[in-house]
């Protein structure tokens, strides 16, 4: 994919080497989008700090973090047990070995399951978040409950991106954004994010209805090659749909 970048220079190194050689489940694909969206946000002054819910060994948290502005920082959310006790050590390890300051990032071992609203804002920072990465646990339960910490903790202008929607391991987690959806009227599925691969499932990423517009023209033009120029059918809304390889079914 010729042309096919964040933008932000130490994004793109990162991607181009170095990405693969952090054990994770994010695509390239997505994360060189959502380091572009994060540039785009710089550029119209949208600032804050960004976070992730199940930063595993920091494969696309390290991509946020590079794409940070000044006096910005990280917030990692895991429990940083699985698959071994050492996986906080590989993620940090990760994390300097690509470039990422450590003054930039702080990592969270935490069951986010057990927080409120009140101790996630406490941990990351208590300003709203421009970018929030939610691929912790994939039980309906537990994403609702990463929904609500994102949802109030997101600025009004920010981005909620979620993971392996659509992935055939958990084909029915979409209700469970369906029924945020829908309890929240201002929120819209704003970008489908097709998947790689299926240990690289798509993203959704959702944003206020009145912040689409900064967001979707911008996606089509600068993705032009990925766009699916269909689109999606969200909930009654149009949602940009990327891809790595458009195409329709041929007849
Ligand atoms: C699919 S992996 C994340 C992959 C990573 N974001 C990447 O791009 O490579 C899911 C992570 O969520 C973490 N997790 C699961 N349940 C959690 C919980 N209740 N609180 C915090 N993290 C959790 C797991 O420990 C695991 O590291």
């Amino acid at each position: 994919m010729t042309g096919f970048q964040s933008g932000i220079p130490a994004v793109d190194a990162y991607l181009a080497d170095g990405f693969d050689g952090v054990r994770g489940m994010s695509s390239r694909f997505s994360a060189t989008i959502c380091a572009h969206l994060m540039r785009r946000q710089s550029e119209m002054g949208i600032r804050g700090s960004v976070a992730e819910i199940g930063t595993f060994e920091g494969r696309f948290f390290i991509a946020l973090g590079l794409a940070l502005a000044e006096r910005e920082h990280a917030y990692g959310f895991d429990l940083f047990t699985w698959p071994d006790d050492k996986v906080l050590d590989r993620f940090t390890e990760n994390a300097r070995r690509n470039g990422l300051a450590e003054q930039r990032f702080t990592p969270r071992p935490f069951d986010t399951g057990t927080l409120d609203v009140e101790t996630f804002a406490g941990l990351t920072g208590r300003a709203p978040l421009r970018f929030i990465h939610v691929d912790g646990e994939h039980s309906p339960e537990a994403l609702g409950h990463d929904l609500m910490l994102a949802h109030a903790n997101l600025h009004p202008q920010g981005l909620i991106c979620l993971d392996d929607m659509l992935h055939p391991g958990y084909p029915f987690l979409v209700v469970t954004v369906h029924d945020y959806l829908r309890a929240h009227p201002d929120m819209r599925l704003m970008c489908v994010i097709d998947r790689e691969d299926i240990v690289a499932a798509p993203k959704f990423l959702i944003c206020r209805a009145d912040a689409v517009r900064l967001y979707e023209t911008d996606l089509m033009a600068t993705f032009k090659s990925q766009h699916f120029i269909l689109g999606g059918d969200a909930m009654g809304h149009h949602c940009v749909v990327l891809t790595p390889n458009p195409r329709i079914a041929e007849v």
